[in-house]
């Protein structure tokens, strides 16, 4: 089959297996983004900590890609990376991101802006020595984002180090670790009837999150 406008005009869905009331939503979005999270664990939602990660370069050009989420708390959301990636590039210039999440199952969408900051060396560094021996080769072998001649490249210093390495743990190569977003806005979005949509905002303001509700 090919995709036409037509057919992408009648591609349309009605939400409507839940509602977001003020009420019912933490005055604390982190811990709403947790509680959220966990239904999303409950029903099942395939890779539930997938999140589209948005950056932009100096002069606001913006780019786009997924990342996994490895971490929430009170100070934020993090994730892991090549720190001479073009992310980590853009991050360097103009630290400020934003993270979506889409839960279809749930018809729920979270959206998170906020501030990056590189995560400590040792903070980093416990959570690559939990990750598999061939993705911690991974990491060290490959110069994310760069033009590489062909996938043997990466094959053969992927081969070479793990003969050398002999399934011992790799050291966490200096272009590796974490970011933390730092949130400064929340929005929690729940698919309604009719497109009228529930929107719960949340912003930082003077320290404290202001919870408002936006249209949809
Ligand atoms: C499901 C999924 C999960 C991913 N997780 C990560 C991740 O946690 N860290 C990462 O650096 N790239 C991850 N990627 C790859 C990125 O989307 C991207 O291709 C890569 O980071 C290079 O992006 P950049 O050139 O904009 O820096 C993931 C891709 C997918 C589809």
């Amino acid at each position: 089959m090919q995709v036409t406008n037509e057919f992408l005009q009648n591609l349309r869905q009605d939400y409507k297996s839940a509602t977001l009331d003020e009420a019912d939503v933490d005055n604390n979005p982190i811990t709403q983004f947790k509680k959220w999270f966990d239904h999303a664990i409950e029903a099942q939602v395939y890779e539930p900590n997938v999140m589209t990660l948005a950056t932009a370069d100096k002069a606001g050009k913006p780019d786009a890609r997924i990342v996994l989420l490895k971490g929430v708390d009170e100070d934020g959301f993090r994730f892991f990376t090549n720190y001479l990636s073009a992310k980590g590039k853009e991050l360097k210039r103009n630290p400020y991101a934003a993270l979506v999440f889409f839960w279809p199952d749930l018809e729920r969408q979270v959206r998170i802006e906020g501030i990056v900051e590189k995560l400590d060396k040792e903070t980093s560094e416990e959570y690559f020595i939990t990750r598999p021996v061939t993705s911690q080769i991974g990491a060290v072998v490959s110069p994310q984002s760069q033009i590489i001649p062909d996938r043997r490249f990466l094959e053969e210093k992927f081969e070479n180090l793990k003969a050398k390495s002999d399934n011992k743990t790799i050291a966490k190569p200096a272009h590796w670790g974490g970011y933390i977003v730092k949130p400064t806005r929340i929005e929690f979005w729940q698919g309604r009837n009719s497109r009228l949509h529930d929107r719960i905002n949340f912003e930082l303001i003077k320290g404290n999150w202001i919870k408002t509700r936006l249209a949809p």
